[in-house]
C-alpha cells in the first residue's frame, strides 16, 4: 500500500472540536483522586507543576483536573501547530476496499511518547523547566484522553471513503436526540451522548457532577475488573485497542446517513464507560511513574522502536 502525506487534506477539513471535554475531565478526575489517595505529596508536586501555566488557561476549581481541557481551548484559539497530535487515525479497511491510506508522523502515539520523555528529561535538574513541565503534564492528561477515543485511532476505508472517514468526522448520522450530533465521531465524543459538555472553567455544581460521573464508572469498572488492561502501559498499545474497538463496534452494524440503533446507544455507552474507567487508572498509574528521580547522564528510557 501506498503511503501518501496527509497534510494538504488535514487543511481542507479541520476536525470537529470534541464535546468530549467532560470524558477528558471524567478521566482526569479518576487519576487526580487516585493519586491523591495513593501520594498525596506527589500529588502536591504535580498539581503545583501543571498549576504553572494556569495563567493562559481557563481553571477555577481544580486545575489538575480542568488542565484535561486545555489542550483543546488551545485549538479554540486558532494555536493550531499541535492539532494533530490528538489523533492516531489507523485505518479501518472495510472489506474488499483496495487502495491508499495516509499516515501522519505527529500523531497522538508519538505526541504521548514526547510528553512522557519531556517529563522523564525534567527530573534531571539541568533540563528542569516550568514551562515544559506544565505543558507536558496538560498535553499528556489530555492525549491519554484522545487515544482511547476508538475514533481518534481509526479512519475508515471504503468505495465510499477511498481517502478515509477522518475518524468518523465524514460519516454523517442522523441522531435526533442531540441534533448538534451529526456524524460518528462527534456521536463518539460526546460519551455516546452522556454527560454534556462541561468545560473549564468549572462551576462548584459541575464539579459535583465530574465527581458523580467518576464515582459511577469506578463502581462499574473497578481496577480489579479491568486490571488486565490497565497493566498494559504502552500508548501504540492502546492505540491498537482503539482501533480494534472501532473495527468490531464503532463501525460495525451502522450505515452512512442513518440513526444508530438502540442496541448501538447501549453497546457503545458500556464500551465508552470502560474507557473512561481504563484510561483513568492508567493515566494515573503513568504520572504516578513518570517524575521519579533520573540522575545525570541516566539515559531515558526509550520504548518507542522506529
Ligand atoms: C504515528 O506516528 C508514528 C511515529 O511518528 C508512526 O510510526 C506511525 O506510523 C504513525 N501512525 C499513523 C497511523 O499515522
Amino acid at each position: 500500500m501506498k503511503i501518501i502525506s496527509v497534510l494538504a487534506l488535514l487543511l481542507l477539513v479541520s476536525p470537529t472540536l470534541g464535546f468530549w471535554s467532560t470524558g477528558h475531565m471524567i478521566i482526569a478526575r479518576i487519576a487526580h483522586e487516585e493519586i491523591k489517595a495513593k501520594d498525596p505529596k506527589y500529588h502536591a508536586t504535580i498539581t503545583k507543576e501543571i498549576e504553572l501555566l494556569k495563567d493562559f488557561a481557563q481553571e477555577e476549581i481544580n486545575p489538575f483536573v480542568e488542565s484535561a481541557v486545555w489542550a483543546d481551548d488551545n485549538k479554540a484559539i486558532a494555536w493550531g501547530a499541535f492539532s494533530n497530535w490528538h489523533f492516531v487515525d489507523t485505518p479501518v479497511i472495510a472489506e474488499g476496499f483496495e487502495g491508499e491510506y495516509e499516515v501522519d508522523n505527529a500523531n497522538a502515539t508519538w505526541a504521548i511518547y514526547e510528553m512522557r520523555k519531556t517529563l522523564k528529561n525534567m527530573n534531571k535538574p539541568k533540563f528542569n523547566s516550568g514551562l515544559a513541565l506544565s505543558f507536558a503534564w496538560r498535553y499528556l492528561i489530555h492525549l491519554v484522553g484522545d487515544i482511547h477515543q476508538p475514533l481518534h485511532a481509526s479512519a475508515l476505508y471504503s468505495d465510499q471513503f477511498p481517502h478515509g472517514d477522518r475518524g468518523g468526522n465524514s460519516f454523517k448520522i442522523t441522531y435526533p436526540a442531540d441534533k448538534q450530533v451529526k456524524n460518528l465521531h462527534a456521536l463518539w465524543d460526546s460519551c455516546v451522548d452522556q454527560y454534556g459538555s462541561i468545560w473549564a472553567p468549572v462551576s462548584d455544581e459541575e464539579w459535583n457532577l465530574l465527581g458523580k460521573y467518576s464515582d459511577d464508572i469506578k463502581s462499574e469498572y473497578p481496577r480489579s475488573r479491568v486490571d488486565k488492561r490497565v497493566k498494559v502501559l504502552d500508548e501504540r498499545e492502546w492505540a491498537k485497542e482503539s482501533n480494534k474497538i472501532a473495527t468490531e463496534v464503532v463501525y460495525a452494524d451502522i450505515e452512512p446517513n442513518t440513526t444508530p440503533s438502540e442496541e448501538y446507544i447501549t453497546r457503545g455507552r458500556e464500551v465508552v464507560n470502560e474507557q473512561l474507567a481504563v484510561a483513568g487508572y492508567r493515566l494515573a498509574d503513568l504520572m504516578l511513574q513518570l517524575r521519579h528521580y533520573v540522575s545525570e547522564g541516566e539515559e531515558v528510557e526509550s520504548f518507542m522502536t522506529e
